[in-house]
């Protein structure tokens, strides 16, 4: 079918949308008058990413027999996404410092007395994993890029119940550094919960964009803890993880816990809930853990001190011969686990962004102690 719209005429739409509702005011904003780095220009590169940007959305306008008033609104989407992609370019500017005090004020909230066992840091671990699982490598849909749990339906799916209170908590940090993309402030604070609860380094790099609530992805995109292997294969699988890769991620269990209000599940899966350790691998070999009589769904309790849970999900990882080999492998070396640990959670929280977005190396973040 014939139409008015050409690729063009919608990238120059989208281009001048962009300049007028991104660019301009984040130059008001003062970012742009902040020095550029050597040997990059800023132009050049804002214009190639909003250029990608509109590019992207020129395939589905094509693609589509819509009206001309809904082509109009995907002009306007993609203007704005162009112009998003834009401002993010624009913040390749900010220093590591400028993260550093970021990372500095979600620390400081991490200790929480009158909460679970606590610290704040297992429920924005898990939102940080909950943002960027969502990822479909088929079509590049999902992951941290968009922030897009922020939005119905996706803050209402079941997998995600209680991690409003971790959106909460980060929304003051938010609003003290505005420049600060949801998703980068979502990630940067499982980075922090992991560093600060004595785990490993692990690697950062801004660049993440907020999206709409069109960028919803659909429920049923994280994995069910009341199922076992084939479920968890075919869950990450779909994001781009092998089993290693697996094994090393569910690791994380060894922090927070289980709600009953919240998964239905109820209990710790370690002793020392608030400190990232391979204590769940080790505890995973060396409990004896049966099935817990109770009225909630089906769980493995302890059968020593039956004050810890697994699901039927980590009771997988000892029953799977590929799943076991490396869990095993974890439970006996705790530096492998946090070197291996360090590169998948990398990679998990990196889900979903284009490469173009990240305009700088991994910063490595200091913890608090190592400031003081
Ligand atoms: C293998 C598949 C996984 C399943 C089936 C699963 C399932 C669950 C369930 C049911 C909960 C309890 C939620 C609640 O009631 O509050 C939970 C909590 C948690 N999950 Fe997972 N999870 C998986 C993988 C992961 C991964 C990959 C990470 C991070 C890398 C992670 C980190 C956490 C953390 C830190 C908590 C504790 C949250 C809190 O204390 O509030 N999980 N998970």
């Amino acid at each position: 079918m014939a139409s008015r719209f050409t690729p063009a005429l919608r990238a120059a739409a989208a281009a001048r949308v962009a300049a007028r509702r991104q660019v301009v005011p984040a130059m008001r904003r003062g970012f742009a008058s902040e020095a550029p780095k050597s040997g990059s220009s800023n132009g050049l590169l804002i214009g190639g990413l909003a250029a990608a940007a509109v590019a992207g959305g020129a395939y589905y306008f094509l693609a589509t027999d819509a009206t001309p008033k809904e082509r109009l609104m995907e002009v306007e989407t993609a203007g704005k996404e162009a112009g998003a992609v834009a401002e993010a370019a624009l913040h390749m500017k900010r220093k590591p410092e400028d993260y550093q005090k970021v990372y500095n004020r979600i620390a400081e909230k991490l200790e929480a007395d009158d909460y679970d066992d606590g610290s704040h840091g297992p429920v924005l671990i898990r939102l940080a994993w909950h943002s960027s699982g969502t990822y479909n490598k088929e079509d590049g849909s999902g992951g941290s890029n968009y922030a897009t749990m922020r939005f119905k339906p996706e803050s209402e799916h079941g997998a995600n119940n209680g991690l409003k209170i971790a959106r909460e908590l980060l929304e003051p940090i938010k609003q003290e550094f505005p420049w600060i993309s949801y998703g980068d402030l979502w990630t940067l604070a499982g980075v922090c919960a992991v560093q600060e609860a004595q785990g490993p380094k692990v690697p950062w790099r801004p660049g993440r964009i907020d999206g709409y609530d069109h960028n919803c992805t659909p429920d049923g995109r994280l994995p069910d803890g009341a199922k076992a292997q084939d479920h968890l294969r075919e869950i990450f699988y779909r994001m781009g993880f092998n089993d290693q890769e697996i094994v090393a991620l569910c690791g994380a269990h060894a922090m927070g816990r289980c709600h009953t209000d919240r998964s239905g599940f109820d209990g710790p899966w370690t002793f020392s809930p608030t400190t990232f350790t391979n204590d769940y691998y080790r505890l995973l070999f060396d409990e004896k853990w049966s099935w817990r009589k109770w009225n909630g769904p089906a769980q493995f309790t302890d059968s020593k001190t039956k004050s810890l849970m697994m699901l039927p999900a980590d009771m997988s990882l000892t029953k799977d011969k590929e799943f076991k080999k490396h869990a095993k492998a974890y439970a006996a070396d705790a530096d492998l686990f946090f070197k291996d640990f360090a590169n998948v959670f990398n990679k998990l929280i990196e889900l979903g962004v284009p490469t173009a977005q990240f305009q700088s190396d991994a910063y490595t973040l200091k913890t608090l102690d190592e400031q003081s």
